[in-house]
C-alpha cells in the first residue's frame, strides 16, 4: 500500500516526468543496454530507432502513475501490453532492471529537481505498476504452458505462398511433430530469428492470417522497404531467405484483439494494406462456425498488385449466407478495371462507410497503418458506432493508451 503522501508526491511529479518523459525513457534505453546487452535479443531495434519504444514505455508509466490510486483502471491496457511481453519472454526478474534504470534516468535528467523524496515516492510506485504487470503476466505464462507451450519453440516452413507482390505466407508446423496449437481469431505470435550478421536475435510479431483448427499455424508477412534496412530486417529476410523446409521459431499466440464468438451479433471487418491478415482468421473463423453471422469484409488496397487474398476472400464470402465484401482501391490500374478486381474506388472513407454500415450496433474490427485506423475510427464514431464496439490494432507499439 502506498502512503497518502507517496501517492501526492507521484501524482503532482507525473506531468513534469510526462513533459520531460521521451528524454528520460530515450536515456534510461540507453543506459539500459549499455549494462544489459543481452536485452536486446528481446527488444525491437527498428521501433528504438524510430522512438516508438521510447514513446510507449514513457506514456504508460505515467498514466500508470496518474492513477496510481486506482490502477483497476488501467488493467485492460495493462493486459494489451502484458499480451506483447507474454510473447516476447519478459520476465518477473526483468522488472527490477528497468526499474533501476527508470529511476536512474529520472534521477540524472531531472538532476536536483528529483529531490530523494520525489525519488523514493516514484521507486514505490514504480514498484506498485510493475507488481500489477507481473501478476497479469504470470497468470499468462500459466494458460501458455498449459495450452500450448513455453517461451520459444521451433516450427517448419511447409508452404510459402505469394499473396500479392509484397505479402508471402508462411505456413508453420511444430518441427517435433506436435500437434498445432489452437487459437483465438485475431491473435499474433512471434517470430524470433537469428538473421546472419545481426548480433543479436531479432522478434516481430505477427498475426495469424488463417483460421483455427488447422494443422498449420499461418502468417502473412509484408516486405518492409526495398532494401533490408533495420525497418525491414527480418520481414525482408523471411521473404529472402526462409523457404519450405526452414525452420523459424516462435511463441505462443498472443493478444486480445480477437473476434468474438459469444454470440451471433453482425461484424464489420475492416483493414488497410497488411492489416487485412487478422481480418482473415476472423472471416474464416465465421465461416467455420457461424457461417448464418452477418459479416461484411471492407479492405482498402492501393491496387491489385498489392492486395493479398482476393481469391480467398472472393470464395470464403461467397461461401457465406450473409456475408459482403467491399474491396476499395485508391488508384486502381486498366487492368483492375478490366478484370473487375474491385468494387469501390478511392478511400474508406465517411461516405462510404455511411453507405457500407447498416447496422451501428455491430461489431467493428479495424487493422491497419495509423492514419487509416484513426480517420476510420473516427468516421465511424461520426456515424453514431459506440466506442465500446469498435475494436482495433495497430501493428507496432501503441502510441497512447488509448491505443492499448
Ligand atoms: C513493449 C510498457 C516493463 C520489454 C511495451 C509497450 C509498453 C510497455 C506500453 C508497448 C506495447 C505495445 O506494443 O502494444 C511497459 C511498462 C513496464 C514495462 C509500463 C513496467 C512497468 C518491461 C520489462 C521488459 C519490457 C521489464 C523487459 C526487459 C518490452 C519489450 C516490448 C515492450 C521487448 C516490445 C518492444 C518492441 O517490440 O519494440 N512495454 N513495459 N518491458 N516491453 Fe515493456
Amino acid at each position: 500500500m502506498l502512503s497518502e503522501n507517496t501517492i501526492k508526491i507521484v501524482k503532482s511529479t507525473a506531468p513534469i516526468l510526462a513533459d520531460r518523459g521521451v528524454e528520460i525513457t530515450t536515456y534510461f534505453y540507453e543506459k539500459l543496454f549499455e549494462a544489459h546487452p543481452a536485452l536486446l535479443n528481446i527488444f525491437n531495434h527498428a521501433n528504438q530507432k524510430k522512438g516508438r519504444q521510447q514513446t510507449a514505455l514513457a506514456n504508460t508509466v505515467y498514466a500508470a502513475a496518474t492513477y496510481i490510486d486506482q490502477l483497476e483502471v488501467l488493467i485492460p491496457a495493462v493486459k494489451q501490453i502484458a499480451h506483447k511481453h507474454r510473447s516476447l519472454g519478459v520476465k518477473e526478474e526483468h522488472y527490477p532492471i528497468v526499474g533501476e534504470f527508470l529511476l536512474k534516468a529520472i534521477k540524472d535528467v531531472l538532476g536536483d529537481a528529483a529531490t530523494p523524496e520525489i525519488i523514493n515516492a516514484w521507486a514505490e510506485a514504480y514498484g506498485v505498476i510493475a507488481q500489477v504487470f507481473i501478476d497479469v503476466e504470470k497468470e499468462m505464462y500459466n494458460e501458455a504452458k498449459a495450452q500450448a507451450w513455453e517461451g520459444f519453440k521451433a516450427f517448419k516452413v511447409v508452404n510459402k505462398i505469394k499473396e500479392s507482390s509484397v505479402i508471402t505466407s508462411f505456413y508453420l508446423q511444430p518441427a517435433d511433430g506436435s500437434s498445432t496449437p489452437t487459437f483465438k481469431p485475431g491473435q499474433y505470435v512471434t517470430v524470433r530469428l537469428k538473421v546472419e550478421g545481426e548480433e543479436y536475435l531479432l522478434n516481430r510479431q505477427y498475426s495469424l492470417s488463417d483460421a483455427p483448427g488447422e494443422n498449420h499455424l499461418r502468417i502473412s508477412v509484408k516486405k518492409e522497404g526495398e532494401e533490408p534496412s533495420s525497418l525491414g530486417k527480418v520481414s525482408n529476410y523471411l521473404h529472402e531467405h526462409v523457404n519450405e523446409g526452414d525452420e523459424v521459431e516462435i511463441t505462443a499466440p498472443a493478444g486480445d484483439f480477437v473476434l468474438n464468438e459469444t454470440d451471433n451479433t453482425p461484424v464489420y471487418l475492416i483493414s488497410g494494406g497488411v492489416g487485412i491478415t487478422p481480418m482473415m482468421s476472423m472471416l474464416k473463423r465465421i465461416a467455420d462456425q457461424q457461417p448464418d453471422r452477418h459479416v461484411t469484409f471492407i479492405h482498402a488496397a492501393k491496387n491489385g498488385a498489392l492486395q493479398a487474398f482476393q481469391e480467398e476472400v472472393t470464395e470464403t464470402v461467397n461461401s457465406l449466407s450473409n456475408a459482403k465484401k467491399v474491396i476499395v482501391f485508391q488508384n486502381p490500374t486498366p487492368s483492375d478495371r478490366e478484370n473487375r478486381k474491385f468494387d469501390e474506388e478511392g478511400y474508406v472513407d465517411f461516405n462510404k462507410l455511411q453507405t457500407i454500415v447498416e447496422e451501428k450496433e455491430a461489431s467493428f474490427y479495424v487493422c491497419g497503418p495509423v492514419a487509416f485506423m484513426k480517420n476510420t475510427i473516427e468516421n465511424l464514431e461520426k456515424l453514431g458506432v459506440k466506442e465500446e464496439n469498435i475494436h482495433f490494432e495497430f501493428f507496432g507499439p501503441s502510441i497512447n493508451l488509448k491505443a492499448d
